[in-house]
């Protein structure tokens, strides 16, 4: 399709089956989706299999494996199931993504607090070392975070992700904020709303990043890409690359295309 790179997950230790059905709703209208999955997946033992089945490293491309934490390990134990993750998906990553900003698993955005996101970067952080050592391979973590932040929590997640070492940052994941899609057919489900809507705050907060970390910085910039210039703001907001999901099931294929262009085309 003209991808640069693709990331997969988020995984989790153990297979889960997610929210009960119905759990995605689409707002054509807005190009927007909501969604309230839940990390359903195999668990980690299938996903690894999965990548390795797929031949996709091999062939000289780019992978991201993303993890996450179960639902039902409590909010406190959390960091055991991103080590176990990331032990897991270390030798099959190009980078890996730790992924605490997802609405639809619950408490899971608590993670990009203060204290919270300090013990688990750092325990991140110091099992990478160690996974380094015993790989001979220092894999890059990025940290994947809200679009639901104001200017003041972006700073110290900025701070944090310095101060452990973190390689980069992906913003944003979906929005709780319904504002831009009120009154609209299933505008009131509850998850993470993605698409067009989010654009916006997403942008906001890559700038409010952008600030904070200064150039250098890796940003991987995502959410409510469907066009061309869409994408353009993201990287004259500070993003360094950009993902798309919902704008892929709205747009199709060519969007990727139109993207790689405006891309290539850029003074
Ligand atoms: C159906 C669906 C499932 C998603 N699942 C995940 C996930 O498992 N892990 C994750 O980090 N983000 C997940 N996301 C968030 C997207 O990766 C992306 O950050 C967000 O949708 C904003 O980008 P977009 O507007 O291009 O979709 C999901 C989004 C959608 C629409």
């Amino acid at each position: 399709m003209g991808f640069g790179f693709v990331e997969v997950g988020t995984v989790t230790p153990k297979a889960q089956p997610g929210n009960p059905k119905p759990r995605m709703f689409r707002l054509p209208e807005a190009d927007a989706l909501i969604n309230r999955l839940g990390f359903n997946n195999d668990g980690l033992d299938a996903f690894i299999a999965n990548v390795q089945r797929s031949r996709f490293r091999a062939q000289g491309r780019l992978l991201g494996l993303n993890i996450g934490k179960n639902a039902a390990t409590p909010i406190e134990r959390a960091t055991d199931d991103y080590l176990a993750c990331l032990d897991g998906v270390y030798p099959h990553a190009d980078y890996v993504t730790v992924n605490i900003s997802s609405p639809n698993t619950r408490n899971l955005r608590a993670l990009q607090s203060d204290e919270a996101l300090d013990a688990l970067l750092s325990a991140v952080a110091e099992r990478r070392e160690a996974l380094a050592a015993q790989h001979g391979r220092r894999v890059p973590l990025f940290v994947k975070i809200a679009p639901d932040l104001d200017a003041a929590q972006v700073d110290v997640i900025a701070a944090t992700l310095r101060r452990h070492g973190m390689d980069g940052v992906i913003a944003t994941n979906t929005t709780i904020v319904r504002d831009k899609v009120k009154g609209l057919r299933h505008a009131d489900e509850a998850g993470g709303l993605s698409g067009a809507p989010v654009l916006e705050a997403s942008n906001r907060v890559i700038a409010q990043l952008r600030a904070a970390l200064g150039a250098g910085y890796p940003i991987i910039g995502v959410g409510g890409i469907l066009s061309a210039d869409d994408a353009l703001s993201k990287l004259r907001a500070g993003a360094d690359v950009v993902q798309i999901y919902t704008g892929l099931i709205y747009r199709g294929p060519a969007l990727v295309n139109e993207v790689a262009r405006a891309f290539a085309r850029r003074p």
